[in-house]
């Protein structure tokens, strides 16, 4: 096998590569065998190789894999209703979170008629123009200006600082509930609500990107949910798919005569293998299995609290998104080695901080060993 010949080398990627996954546990090209902290960066919130998955996109592939969206598509209705519970909101499907913020983008600005949109920074929202100009991060942008215009980047969890560049033209504010690149950084409640009267004050749309927050991350099916906030639009994707290419951009029912026929579109989005699965991922994410989530949640934010070790600065995080920000002397890529050495996948987050995404179907025992690898790496 050839390796690192014909590929970009866009990606610092590690010497080995998975080949198998079952449940929260990966083997890779030599049989080592890890457990899985990462979910696939998200995505995989009900593990790997789950039955029902396997067999509900097996019996789709059995009927039609495709169809234009110029026919009707029922799949794509189940999952839109099963996304909305009766609430006030139309779905577009697309097929990554940074479509999903590039619909969300082109709407705030449709409907408006608006074009500054305020973003964060250390905000991570995409890599494709739109997505990477509301990224509020220099080194992201870097090599690729001109960008998009009209994104103004404030610092997060300051609402001075983003109520002093609120203009007529503001179209939108567009966050991450807990900035997941950026750092695991979690919003503060009093914060968010000051948004949220804000934006309807000023008629300002609230943009919630829930790319990685959303299905269950957080502990509840959307991270909105515990802030108490409604967004005006709110975008998904990772764990929508559960490892098949899915996003979907939400928005509230009067938003929708701005997205009329031919006003945005693509391919594939909203394909019916992605549709299949989607929509028995949000039959298996019930509130048993949330309420579960929540438990493995309190167990590892408890279990991670009793490692006594001084490379550890903070904790933080919701559900099973977790932040370990590490003293500045330590290297987060060094910890993720001695981890992997360990068998345990993780990840890194901003530029010092080590990130926590175990699948939401995680067991008990399978959080008590991971807490005792971590424990082994941080003790050494
Ligand atoms: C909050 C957030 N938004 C958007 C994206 C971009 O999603 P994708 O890589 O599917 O384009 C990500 C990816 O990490 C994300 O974490």
């Amino acid at each position: 096998m050839i390796v690192g010949n014909y590929l970009f080398s866009n990606y610092a990627r590690k010497p080995f590569e998975i080949m198998e996954g079952d449940g929260c546990y990966v083997t890779d090209n030599q049989g080592k065998t890890y457990l899985d902290f990462t979910s696939g960066i998200g995505v995989m919130n009900l593990g790997y190789n789950q039955p029902k998955l396997n067999q509900v996109l097996a019996e789709q592939a059995q009927k039609i894999w495709h169809t234009p969206n110029l026919y009707d598509n029922h799949l794509q209705e189940i999952v839109a209703e099963k996304l909305i519970q009766n609430k006030d909101y139309l779905a577009f499907f697309c097929n990554s979170g940074a479509e999903a913020n590039e619909a969300a983008i082109k709407l705030a600005r449709k409907a408006t008629g608006k074009s500054q949109i305020i973003t964060f920074t250390n905000s991570f929202h995409g890599r494709t123009y739109g997505a990477m100009s509301a990224t509020g991060q220099p080194s992201i942008h870097a090599g690729f200006e001109p960008l998009v215009p009209g994104f103004v980047y404030v610092p997060y969890n300051d609402f001075a600082a983003l109520e002093a560049e609120v203009t007529d033209q503001t179209a939108a504010i567009m966050l991450e509930l807990i900035q997941g690149e950026g750092g695991v950084t979690v919003a503060d409640s009093e914060w968010i609500q000051q948004i949220a009267t804000l934006c309807q004050e000023k008629n300002i749309l609230l943009v919630i990107d829930e790319v990685q927050t959303g299905i269950g991350r957080t502990g509840s099916l959307f991270a909105f949910e515990q802030f108490q906030v409604t967004p005006d639009i709110f975008t998904l994707a990772k764990g929508l798919g559960n490892g098949f290419p899915v996003g979907a951009m939400l928005g509230k029912t009067e938003l929708g005569e701005h997205f009329g026929p031919g006003s945005h579109g693509t391919t594939f989005g909203g394909n019916k293998l992605g549709m299949a699965v989607a929509s028995e991922i949000l039959e298996e994410l019930s509130s048993e299995l949330l309420v579960a989530s929540q438990q493995r949640s309190q167990q590892l934010f408890s279990g991670l609290a009793e490692i006594k070790s001084d490379k550890i600065r903070e904790i933080r995080g919701k559900g099973l998104m977790i932040g370990i920000e590490l003293d500045p002397e330590v290297s987060v890529n060094d910890i993720l080695e001695a981890l992997e050495i360990e068998g345990l996948l993780a990840l890194r987050a901003g530029t010092n901080t080590l990130r926590l995404l175990p699948p939401l179907t995680i067991s008990e025992a399978e959080i008590t060993l991971g807490v005792e690898k971590l424990k082994k790496v941080f003790t050494k």
